[in-house]
């Protein structure tokens, strides 16, 4: 067992050449993972420095590996963004695309073993887009499909709560193993560091350990693919998602939205966004639909995209529930009216993704 205190002991005595203290002092050891005979972590450096710093992550590889039992070590050595904010209503500029861009190489391959992978999105936050990915995630595999939830929402991961599941993922041949909880293969970014942590992650960290999550987890097996992977998006339309649709082989999006005019405006940009990189969007669901606020939004912005619509979902306190138990209703109660709504809009999806 690889100790984290340790492993943080070991980085504090590679010093930073910039303010001469040890690279965890210094707050240069972001993101950090251990796991049996593992570490790893992202050093995020001004752009310009990347050349002064090569030397340093190269000096913390070697100190991590001289640790007793240590086997694999990863340091990622990435330039800050221009702006340190994610930006939530970020436009197609070119600058904002330049800026959503990670400086340092990133892995571009398809997950391994898996099939589909399909995106929950909303312009807005708080509109239940983990709620939804959780329970149609659910819905699909009561359609006998193998899948699995990863939580990207770096800002908030809630993946850990909605599915009751909690603990460092264990590491095996080179790759993360994800948790299975109701039938489901799980993973979040709130596995792999404290949420207090991940508020403070940046744009291009950000979407470089989104990336590891997608393309190092386990998710499926030569002889048994994942058939699909949910992907449960930060809110917005900042720089963490444009680079992370980018740098993701997505097959298709669904957009979570609430009736209300103003959600619906975040849901369009989301719409945009997908456009732009040739994502296509499979539909938008409307979340919590009903007397407190209104019905039919979603639908009718639906039809102004061009977008098809998937239904509607009531507000309804057995979510809530449900979510906040860490179990799906879908999974938990099958016969109540939602999860039946989740079962039409899982159905229409799988048709649509050709599974
Ligand atoms: N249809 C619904 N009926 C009742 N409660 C709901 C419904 N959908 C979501 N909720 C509740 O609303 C809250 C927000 O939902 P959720 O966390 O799924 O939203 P989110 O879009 O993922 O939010 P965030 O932007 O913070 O990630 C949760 O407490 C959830 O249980
Ligand atoms: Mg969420």
């Amino acid at each position: 067992m690889t100790d984290r205190a340790a492993v943080l002991a070991v980085l504090d005595a590679v010093t930073d050449p910039r303010s001469g203290q040890g690279l965890a002092t210094a707050g240069l050891v972001q993101g950090l993972v251990v796991a049996d005979g593992r570490a790893g972590f992202v050093m995020e450096v001004p752009a310009k420095e990347t050349a002064l710093y090569a030397p340093v992550r190269d000096a913390a590889e070697a100190a991590l590996k001289a640790m007793p039992g240590m086997e694999r070590v990863s340091v990622v050595l990435t330039a800050e963004a221009v702006t340190a904010a994610p930006r939530r209503t970020a436009g197609l500029s070119k600058a904002a695309t330049d800026q959503g861009r990670p400086k340092a190489p990133v892995p571009t391959e398809r997950p391994a073993h898996v099939k589909r992978v399909l995106a929950v999105a909303s312009g807005k936050g708080g509109v239940g887009k983990s709620t939804v990915s959780v329970n149609l995630a659910a819905a699909l595999a009561a359609r006998g499909l193998s899948v699995g939830v990863l939580d990207a929402d770096v800002y908030g991961p809630s993946l850990p709560t909605m599915m009751g599941i909690s603990g460092q993922p264990a590491y095996e041949d080179g790759a993360m193993v994800p948790h299975v909880a109701h039938g489901l293969k799980a993973m979040s970014v709130g596995l792999l560091t404290k949420a207090e942590d991940a508020m403070i992650w940046r744009g291009p960290m950000a979407s470089q350990a989104i990336n590891q999550m997608v393309t190092q987890t386990r998710w499926g097996t030569q002889e048994q693919p994942l058939d699909v992977l949910v992907i449960d998006l930060p809110p917005g339309t900042g720089d963490v998602q444009l680079t992370l649709i980018q740098k993701t082989p997505l097959d298709g999006a669904v957009i979570v939205s609430t009736p209300q005019e103003v959600a619906l405006a975040d849901a369009r940009r989301a719409h945009t966004l997908f456009d732009k990189v040739g994502v296509p969007t499979l539909g938008l669901v409307e979340n919590m639909s009903g007397e407190v606020f209104g019905t039919g939004g979603a639908e009718a912005e639906a039809a102004r995209l061009g977008a098809p619509y998937l239904g509607d979902l009531p507000l309804d306190a057995a979510l809530r529930r449900a979510g906040d138990a860490g179990r799906p209703l879908v999974a938990v109660d099958p016969q109540h009216p939602a999860s039946e709504r989740f079962r039409q809009i899982a159905a229409t999806l799988a048709a649509s993704l050709g599974l």
